[in-house]
């Protein structure tokens, strides 16, 4: 940590296991985590604002989570890495904005609109005060920790600038500074397309999991779409529209050329491209693995994780509490 006290945080909804298109974003999390005072936490009221009616998994997908993100390389030596839950503070923060938070404000953040379409033409209604608050949640998230960046993606900014907006009026209507206003950290992260071409997702069934091993990347790496125009295995390929020539890029950065000359010429058929993919993808996502499996058998060690990274949570959260109380009077 070399900028001692700057604290950036991020969260992730627990919707599931990971997959490699989320990994880009844990890489650019774990580079982060050497130089800032940092808090990743699994954002499980967030994923209530949807998912109220439909409560089973979460626990497990919590799980899954944490075991993903200590897979990806978060350290919880450098990181505090825990369950939004779990910190009390975040509640108490979350009424005392819920008094400050224009209606307006809320009403016009573009996702919630088009969350709720959404939703609603899967038939169903997401329209409760919870899920309006999402925004004002989220900003309490990051004020909590008085956060001075919050690495997330483009689809996240109206989400930041809100957060922005609400420091502000609580600083104006209590004159004084007690929130510092967060920026985005956007990183410059490579969209990794899905198996099929389209971005990589689950309910696409188009992804390779976070941890899987070589027998199940093969197998995935089997189904890729290639070159339609290739009907033999001698003619003449167009790599630029293949997805499989695309992960060679990412991920067999000394063989990409040759495979590209090689298909364009119709010299290497697809079945041996994607087995050469298949066997570089496996070496690359080995340590995953083995870190996923290695705390996958310790339980008890992630549990540990989890409530050491929620305690250095609280303390931060009851030092900004402590001054929130003050400044609304309570
Ligand atoms: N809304 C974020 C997403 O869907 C998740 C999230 C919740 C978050 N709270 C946060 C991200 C605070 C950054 C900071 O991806
Ligand atoms: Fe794609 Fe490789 Fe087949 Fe060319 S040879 S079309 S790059 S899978």
């Amino acid at each position: 940590m070399t900028q001692e006290n700057k604290a950036i945080l991020s969260g992730m909804r627990p919707t599931g296991r990971l997959h490699l298109g989320h990994y880009s974003v844990l890489e650019n999390w774990a580079r982060l985590q050497k130089d800032y005072d940092a808090y990743f936490f699994i954002a499980d009221y967030h994923a209530l604002t949807t998912a109220f009616d439909n409560t089973a998994s979460i626990g497990q997908n919590i799980q899954d989570m944490a075991l993903d993100w200590l897979a990806a390389g978060l350290d919880p030596e450098q990181s505090a890495i825990f369950v939004q839950s779990e910190i009390k503070e975040l509640a108490e923060l979350h009424i005392y904005f819920s008094m400050i938070t224009p209606l307006s404000w809320l009403e016009r953040v573009p996702t919630y609109k088009d969350q709720v379409n959404q939703f609603a033409k899967g038939g169903k209604d997401i329209m409760t005060y919870g899920f309006l608050g999402y925004p004002q949640l989220m900003a309490a998230d990051i004020l909590l920790y008085r956060a001075f960046g919050v690495p997330v993606g483009e689809d996240q900014l109206p989400h930041i600038e809100f957060c922005r907006e609400l420091a502000r009026r609580f600083n104006y209507l209590y004159q004084r500074q007690v929130f510092p206003e967060p920026q985005a950290l956007l990183a410059k992260i490579k969209q990794l397309p899905g198996l099929d071409g389209r971005k990589m997702s689950k309910s696409y069934d188009n992804y390779i999991t976070l941890g899987a091993d070589r027998q199940e990347i093969e197998q995935r790496v089997r189904q890729m779409v290639t070159d339609p125009a290739r009907i033999r295995k001698d003619d003449p390929g167009h790599p630029e529209v293949c997805t499989v020539y695309t992960y060679h890029k990412y991920y067999n950065a000394e063989e990409h050329e040759q495979i590209k000359c090689d298909c364009q010429q119709g010299c290497i058929g697809c079945v041996a491209c994607k087995k050469r993919l298949a066997a570089k993808l496996g070496e690359y996502m080995e340590p995953i693995r083995e870190r996923r499996e290695h705390f996958a058998g310790k339980p008890q060690l992630v549990q540990e994780i989890l409530q050491d990274g929620g305690q250095r949570a609280r303390q931060k959260a009851a030092e900004t509490l402590a001054m929130v109380r003050e400044a609304m009077g309570v």
